[in-house]
């Protein structure tokens, strides 16, 4: 696990796109797995810059997201599917058809997400899934407890993530309860994974889940345990870390082969 501490989320996001491009510059029909949610949010807008400057095409990319809220259609201005396509979709050259997201008015659920799983390994698995953080612990909607090798299935929302995403609606009443989640091993499953975390809220449960023990109870903290993951913060997400000297001497003293 690597802990890259940056000014600022415009550096993380920077730094982020970097690596997403070099891996889809190398390999034309990368899978990509995608969040949404207020952290990825400089991530996706640099990418659409690279995008438009040329330099970077998705047009053999394929992306799957993590989650979706049970009871949305895609054209809810709420839903993950239009957030993905407000935010990024409609300002690269993916196509849509290769963009999966769950869906939230799926008949059969547990199908669905049986399909989901299935699709994913169709395409050959993710290259590179994208998570934020949860101040709960959780990754996707993984909420506390989860089984570490739990696979896409429904999840029924705690009240401290409704009450986070309570902002993205009118009221807390209209956030949904339940929800379509990759699971925690469909997530250890992708083959390198980039986290990213901004400002104090987050700064108890990054050093929870990079310092403290694996648990379910902080689902984060299973990232420990994947060979190839990054956590991206800002100075604010990091100043609870006792580490954090080090992390630093460890990207600063970074040998050139290993440069992002
Ligand atoms: C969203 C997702 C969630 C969010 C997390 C943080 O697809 O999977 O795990 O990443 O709730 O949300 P923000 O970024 O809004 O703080």
């Amino acid at each position: 696990m690597e802990v890259i501490i940056q000014p600022s989320p415009e550096d993380c996001a920077a730094l982020g796109a970097r690596i997403i491009g070099k891996l889809v510059k190398q390999k034309a029909d990368t899978v990509l797995g995608l969040a949404t949610g207020s952290t990825p949010l400089p991530l996706y807008g640099e990418l659409v810059r690279l995008h438009r400057d040329g330099k970077l095409d998705f047009s053999g990319v394929t992306s799957f997201n993590l989650d979706e809220y049970i009871g949305l259609s895609g054209d809810h201005p709420c839903s993950y599917r239009y957030f993905m396509q407000q935010e990024l979709f409609k300002d690269i050259n993916i196509e849509s058809e290769r963009t999966y997201v769950p869906d939230g008015l799926a008949d059969d659920i547990a199908r669905h997400c049986l399909a989901y799983e299935q699709a994913i390994l169709d395409c050959g698995g993710i290259d590179l899934q994208i998570l934020g953080l949860g101040t709960d612990g959780h990754i996707g909607f993984n909420e506390p407890g989860s089984s570490l090798g739990s696979r896409t299935r429904i999840k029924t929302l705690t009240g401290k993530t409704r009450e986070d995403n309570a902002r993205f609606f009118d009221t807390i009443d209209e956030v949904p309860r339940h929800c379509i989640t990759m699971g925690v091993a469909t997530i250890m499953d992708c083959r390198q994974i980039l986290l990213f975390a901004f400002g104090e809220g987050k700064a108890e449960i990054i050093a929870k889940a990079i310092e403290g023990p694996v648990s379910a109870m902080v689902p984060a903290s299973i990232l420990q345990m994947h060979p190839d993951v990054t956590i991206f913060i800002d100075e604010a997400a990091a100043s609870s870390l006792k580490n954090r000297d080090y992390y630093r001497e460890v990207f600063e003293g970074k040998p050139s082969w290993q440069s992002i």
